[in-house]
């Protein structure tokens, strides 16, 4: 059992604690997210069960299972926290969630970068543009999409969505995810400028395109194959 991350509302750990006694232990296709209130499990829980289902395996995958910490998981819990010398919080509910296979974008850009991943990682982010456009369209908005909630997983090699704790339902355009993906698209490129010949092909495109959207991501990648 590992602690993989300490938010403002909830931890995650893996492999996941089941919501039955038949299923507590070594879940290894979920994550648990435990949370300190019940409306902000309850919430994200919401949001999950009204993800767009074309979207399913293509952004983020539609699973989740909630269920209240009650003293039957207790001790459970108690012990994980205190392994982890975590502050000692009630924790009231649980989520679990579909296992990503892989590692966020964040820790991705930490590590060494090559032309050829680097290449790679940008003909990614052209389809996650397009699932993002796609979801935008079917009136569902992230609102906190950026490295630490963006996961590349290795086993389908696709970049997907994570942590919904934010998202909304809205008929009313915004901008929100696009302006927030174009965010990102820029802390690739300054991972990228570490390598010289990343670094010059992107100068050279920047003479063309002031602003760093999908359309410079394209002409980039275009210079870089
Ligand atoms: N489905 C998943 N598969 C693999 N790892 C995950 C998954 N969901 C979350 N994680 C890992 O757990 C970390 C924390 O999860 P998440 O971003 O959902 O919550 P948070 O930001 O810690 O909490 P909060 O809901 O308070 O914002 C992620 O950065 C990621 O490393
Ligand atoms: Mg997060």
């Amino acid at each position: 059992m590992r602690l993989i991350g300490e938010g403002g509302n909830a931890l995650a750990i893996y492999p996941s604690i089941g919501c039955s006694k038949k299923t507590r232990i070594n879940k290894y296709d979920y994550v648990t997210k435990l949370y300190k209130s019940t409306e902000t499990a309850e919430e994200e829980y919401k949001i999950y069960s009204k993800l767009p289902e074309e979207l399913n395996n293509k952004l983020y995958y539609n699973f989740c299972e909630l269920c209240k910490i009650d003293s039957n998981i207790h001790s459970y819990v108690d012990k994980i926290v205190e392994d982890y010398d975590i502050k000692k919080i009630n924790y009231n509910s649980l989520l679990n969630i579909k296992y990503i296979h892989g590692v966020t974008l964040y820790d991705y850009l930490k590590q060494f970068m090559t032309i050829k991943k680097f290449i790679h990682l940008l003909e990614l982010m052209v389809i996650f543009h397009k699932d993002i456009i796609k979801m935008n369209e079917l009136n569902f908005y992230h609102k906190d999409i950026f490295s630490q909630n963006v996961m590349i997983n290795f086993k389908v090699d696709k970049l997907f969505l994570i942590d919904f704790g934010r998202s909304k339902y809205s008929k009313k355009k915004e901008n929100i995810d696009i302006n927030n993906f174009n965010k990102m698209l820029e802390d690739i490129l300054d991972c990228g400028k570490k390598n010289n010949k990343i670094k010059y092909v992107i100068r050279s495109v920047k003479k063309i395109y002031s602003k760093i959207d999908i359309h410079f991501l394209k002409i980039l990648l275009n210079n870089l194959i």
